[in-house]
């Protein structure tokens, strides 16, 4: 770390979301790495799950507290009481299939829920000291998709126009619309990031690698949408925590910083490898890429996501490290050893079904 970076672990983070796939990774890493003390904010809708925070949980430099983002008040009591350095924004809903079938709630949690984080965030840096105010840091966590889609070539860039085609990743074009007017217009330390598709444990079996996965070993079709050729950009969700941190470390406010894996593949290539990986990692001779099933394709399904990250690793010295095919095995390998965590998900809040036909 050069002298001018601040340092992330010396001050409190407060994380929103917490308890879901990104957020529990960036917490986990963030003790891991010697921070003095993570709060997780997390309002535990049916995609957030404290297990993934076991490995923190009796760790005490961590404090989970359950709170949903749009109850400004507590936020307001919990930054008064914590007194927060750094806050790092991943509450949201996610799953572009879920925002097919009902559009409000995305509205709500991601864009509502974000006006009032950042309004709690600015009563609370306009009391702050001097010192506390001069070492603030907010990161608004995004989404490539805010882009919109590309055609087979180019990628996007930190001075891409918003395109966003989704309920979902209108929403969170919405909440980044509005993290950049509270830097502009109140002069909050906003930084936001835009990363590429997450994969690694703990995934929410809804998403296309964990429910690949998780039917294939059931001995169920894998579902593939359209004639697979969709293309996505895969970054595993230890390198975007560093990234994010990284961010909080050297990022410069009211920047936009732009993550991806550089790991594009089709859903059909990805499936190939996810799948050929399952097969190594499995007794008997099984293929399960005989699995793959075509489906009717995703209403407005977005053809390509490509970032380039040039401006992170330039200006931030952040690389991706997790070579893709490692990456992939050691996830099958995840799952493979944590079946019930899946098979929890599975028995209740997600039956594994589809999602988000339009109907
Ligand atoms: P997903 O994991 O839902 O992420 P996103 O839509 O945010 O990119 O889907 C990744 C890709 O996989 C996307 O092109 C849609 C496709 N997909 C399938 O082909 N089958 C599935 O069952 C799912 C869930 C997604």
């Amino acid at each position: 770390m050069n002298d001018t970076a601040r340092s992330e672990y010396s001050g409190t983070a407060v994380v929103t979301g917490a308890a879901g796939f990104i957020g529990s990774a960036l917490v986990r890493r963030l003790i891991a790495q010697g921070a003095t003390r993570v709060v997780s904010v997390d309002a535990l809708s049916y995609a957030g799950d404290v297990a993934r925070l076991a490995a923190v949980a009796d760790d005490p430099r961590h404090r989970f507290i359950e709170l949903d983002v749009r109850d400004q008040g507590a936020l307001t009591e919990l930054f008064a009481a914590e007194r927060p350095a750094t806050i790092y924004h991943l509450a949201a809903e996610t799953h572009v299939d879920r925002s097919i079938d009902g559009p409000e709630a995305f509205l709500q949690a991601n864009t509502v829920g974000t006006l009032r984080l950042l309004e709690a965030a600015r009563s609370y840096y306009s009391a702050a000291s001097d010192s506390e105010r001069a070492g603030f840091r907010f990161v608004d966590v995004s989404t490539d998709e805010v882009y919109g889609s590309l055609g087979s070539t180019g990628a996007f860039t930190e001075a891409s126009p918003f395109d966003p085609r989704s309920p979902y990743s209108a929403s969170k074009a919405a909440a980044d619309h509005m993290a950049a007017a509270y830097f502009h217009t109140f002069g909050l330390p906003v930084m936001i990031t835009h990363a590429s598709n997450n994969y690694g444990p703990f995934q929410f079996p809804e998403k296309l690698i964990p429910l690949a996965l998780t039917r294939a070993l059931a001995g169920a079709t894998v579902p593939l949408y359209g004639d697979g050729g969709n293309v996505r950009d895969w970054l595993h969700v230890d390198d975007h925590a560093d990234a994010l941190i990284r961010v909080a470390q050297r990022g410069a406010p009211g920047e936009v910083y732009l993550v991806g894996g550089g790991n594009e593949r089709s859903n059909r290539e990805l499936l190939d490898t996810l799948l050929s990986a399952l097969n190594d990692l499995t007794p008997g001779d099984i293929d399960h890429r005989d699995l793959i099933t075509l489906v009717s394709d995703r209403p407005g399904h977005d053809f390509r996501y490509a970032v380039d990250s040039g401006k992170i690793e330039r200006e931030l010295g952040w690389r991706p490290s997790v070579p893709f095919e490692k990456g992939i095995k050691a996830t099958v390998a995840w799952y493979l050893a944590n079946r019930q965590w899946t098979d929890s998900i599975s028995d209740g809040r997600y039956r594994l079904e589809r999602l988000g036909q339009g109907r």
